[in-house]
């Protein structure tokens, strides 16, 4: 699939696989998250452009690179994409952060928004939006929409779990996007849960059931 990476270290693997776990905490489960992300974001910022910069060591001038994270904005897609925001923070911490509230309404399944704060986005921008549940692509989607029509151009996803029905559904519109995940998932079931998956990712970092 053109524009979608699967990051399946071994590392990642493992976390992942206890944050499958039914039995496994809110604390657990949170700091798992932050974890992977952390792993995703190394990936994920791969293309970030770098400047050239002279560094004095104690020996001599040489060349050196530095990223400029107040080129990056970050949008984590309330309330779950909360989970994934630390860790993308920890490597890139003058990024910009910018917030979409976005929650799928039961009957419809279809994504309805009830809040967007965000930075002002230009070209320069490198914007990652995050989500650990790529489901059905319809939230991510109208996520991308808004942070298109707030004047944003490079995005990047990234998910923790992504199936197959979302990225289609995401690429169908946006075939530009890429999209960094630590799974690919078999497929969606009757309710638009992600199987196997992991559940509620929202009610599972902030235990609401
Ligand atoms: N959102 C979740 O939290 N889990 C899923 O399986 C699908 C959407």
């Amino acid at each position: 699939m053109d524009n979608f990476f699967v990051v399946d270290h071994p590392l990642i693997k493992h976390k992942l696989s206890i944050m499958r776990n039914k039995d496994t905490g809110p604390k657990e489960f949170r700091e798992l998250l932050n974890e992977i992300t952390l792993l995703l974001t190394y990936e994920a910022a791969r293309k970030l452009p770098v400047m050239d910069v002279d560094v004095e060591t104690p020996i001599q001038t040489t060349k050196g690179f530095m990223v400029d994270d107040k080129k990056v904005a970050i949008v984590p897609i309330l309330r779950a994409g909360l989970g994934m925001l630390d860790g993308v923070l920890s490597l890139v911490p003058n990024a910009s952060v910018g917030f979409l509230g976005v929650f799928r309404d039961p009957d419809t399944l279809k994504p309805v928004e009830y809040y967007v704060k965000f930075p002002t986005f230009t070209d320069e921008h490198q914007i990652f939006i995050l989500d650990p549940m790529l489901a059905t692509g319809h939230s991510m989607n109208h996520a991308i929409d808004v942070v298109k029509k707030h004047g944003g151009k490079n995005i990047t996803v990234m998910s923790l779990i992504s199936a197959p029905e979302g990225i289609k559904v995401v690429h169908e519109k946006h075939p530009e996007i890429e999209i960094y995940t630590a799974s690919l998932d078999e497929k969606l079931n009757s309710h638009s849960y992600i199987i196997p998956g992991l559940g509620d990712a929202g009610d599972r970092l902030f235990r609401t059931k």
